[in-house]
């Protein structure tokens, strides 16, 4: 697949383009392995991001050991009116992390040492460019946990994490991630710095910059781990579950995901030979998590909400994990759906609160309409599954239109459809993967009038000449080149 062509968006005349001088300039203040110029393809895995959807024409990274040198890139850029992409892992799911044009890379991911913990007030202060699979590594071995977990654990980086809140696995349990930090060091586009990296548990701040470093309130390393995976029959009996788990399971309840069958048949080919986890196909599949203080009591808990469940026939198939490898291979299932969806070619995706009685009709009113138009099925149609999944404890759903290439037939018939439908159902149309080039200009499906004036006005004050990740989310300027 080739990336998407921008036709509706012109680059920012006022953006210098990038010279010989700009180059030697960084490599002033840059060791030779902290810049990397663009020869050949070599760019490619920072232009291009995961999904394979958007494509940037970046000729430079710089990938900095330091906020100081960070702080010089930013400053220099700005005095030069030289755009930049931060990037973390690369991992966005709406075009938020790659260059629209030849925007500067500034990636974090040298950026990448544990700069102190506190196993009292569970305290962990890093880089912005730890990977999340480091951070949940190091807690571990301290007797804690990193308040969040993705799917993209193994490559996104905690300063990306931060600065779009991600939301994750566990929200239900640990709140939103910004709810955990403590406090952040940040260069603004200017390159001053400002830190209240040091912050106490109450303190919060908020501005509009580079994240280089983060202090965020770890949790206890629960002793006790449980999970289920369960089949059963309708989106309302869903629910009925998630009421019955939140009086039954109460405070070591942490996690109510759910899948439809469409999503477990696109993880089934992609896990080829690791056997599925229960004897039947389900419309529906559901995997709770149970994190508390006592194996013994959790998993009794567990069993026994499982068992009166299958009595009052809300359920019609579980597997529970006896062991902790069966724990994590119950996880798999669940965080292999978006990767799985991902491997036919592409995919189109979107992330939407709604109210969790029109939770999943959205996918379905989305399926009915790329079936009626006969997109949906093998080759050579374009689409091999449209799908929804997602986090029932937050009102959060994902819709994954897998498809084998990307075309201007399903790009019209999925928007505005999808955003108009949530604004009818009063939900959002970015529940945590953000707003991004993908949705730049449709925000206001979402927001008031009012409230992207404030976003702008936000934007404006710390980056004047809207050099950081332009094209994206909110930017002030001409409508060609700017969002909303
Ligand atoms: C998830 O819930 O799996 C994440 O938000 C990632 C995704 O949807 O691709
Ligand atoms: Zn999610």
């Amino acid at each position: 697949l080739t990336a998407e062509a921008y036709p509706d968006i012109e680059r920012n005349p006022n953006f210098k383009v990038l010279n010989q001088d700009d180059v030697k300039y960084f490599r002033s203040i840059l060791d030779d392995d902290e810049i990397i110029e663009a020869n050949g393809d070599d760019l490619v895995s920072y232009n291009q991001d995961w999904m394979n959807k958007y494509r940037g024409q970046s000729h430079l990274v710089l990938l900095p050991r330091s906020t100081e040198k960070v702080s010089k890139i930013m400053k220099y850029c700005n005095d030069q009116q030289l755009a930049v992409v931060p990037q973390g892992g690369n991992t966005d799911l709406v075009g938020a992390s790659v260059p629209v044009f030849d925007e500067i890379i500034l990636s974090l991911k040298q950026m990448n040492k544990v700069r102190d913990f506190d196993p009292v007030s569970g305290a962990f202060k890093c880089d912005a460019g730890v990977v999340m699979r480091d951070a949940h590594q190091f807690l571990r071995d301290n007797d804690h946990i990193f308040p969040l977990d993705l799917p993209s654990r193994n490559a996104c980086q905690v300063g990306g994490v931060v600065s779009t809140n991600a939301g994750g696995l566990n929200l239900l349990r640990y709140g939103s991630l910004h709810g955990n930090v403590l406090g952040l060091e940040v260069v603004l586009p200017n390159g001053e710095i400002i830190s209240n990296i040091d912050a106490l548990r109450k303190d919060n701040t908020g501005t509009i910059g580079v994240v280089t470093g983060v202090s965020i309130l770890a949790a206890p390393k629960p002793k006790a781990l449980n999970n289920t995976f369960i089949g059963l029959e309708s989106f309302d009996i869903v629910q009925d579950l998630f009421v019955k788990a939140k009086k039954e399971l109460s405070e070591i309840l942490s996690a109510f995901e759910f899948m439809d069958n469409g999503s477990i048949k696109c993880t089934i080919e992609y896990l080829k030979d690791e056997p599925f986890l229960l004897k039947k196909e389900h419309p529906f599949y559901v995997l709770i998590e149970t994190s508390g203080s006592n194996q013994a009591h959790d998993e009794e808990k567990l069993s026994a909400f499982i068992k009166s469940a299958l009595e009052e026939k809300l359920i019609s198939e579980s597997h529970m994990a006896a062991n902790i490898d069966e724990y994590n291979k119950i996880w798999t299932w669940r965080k292999s759906v978006p990767p799985a969806c991902n491997s036919y070619g592409g995919m189109y995706k979107y992330d939407m609160s709604l109210k969790l009685k029109d939770l999943y009709s959205v996918s379905e009113a989305v399926t009915k309409r790329l079936n009626d138009a006969g997109l949906i099925g093998d080759a050579p149609k374009p689409i091999v599954a449209s799908v929804g999944y997602g986090h029932v404890g937050d009102g959060n759903i994902h819709l994954n239109i897998a498809v084998r290439e990307f075309t201007k037939e399903i790009e019209g018939l999925l928007e505005p459809f999808v955003y108009e439908y949530i604004q009818a159902k009063k939900g959002s149309i970015s529940a945590e993967h953000g707003i991004g080039f993908h949705k730049h200009g449709h925000l206001h499906y979402s927001r008031s009038e009012i409230e992207i004036r404030f976003m702008k006005h936000i934007k404006e004050h710390y980056d004047p000449n809207a050099i950081l990740n332009p094209y994206k989310y909110v930017t002030a300027g001409p409508r060609s080149y700017c969002c909303d």
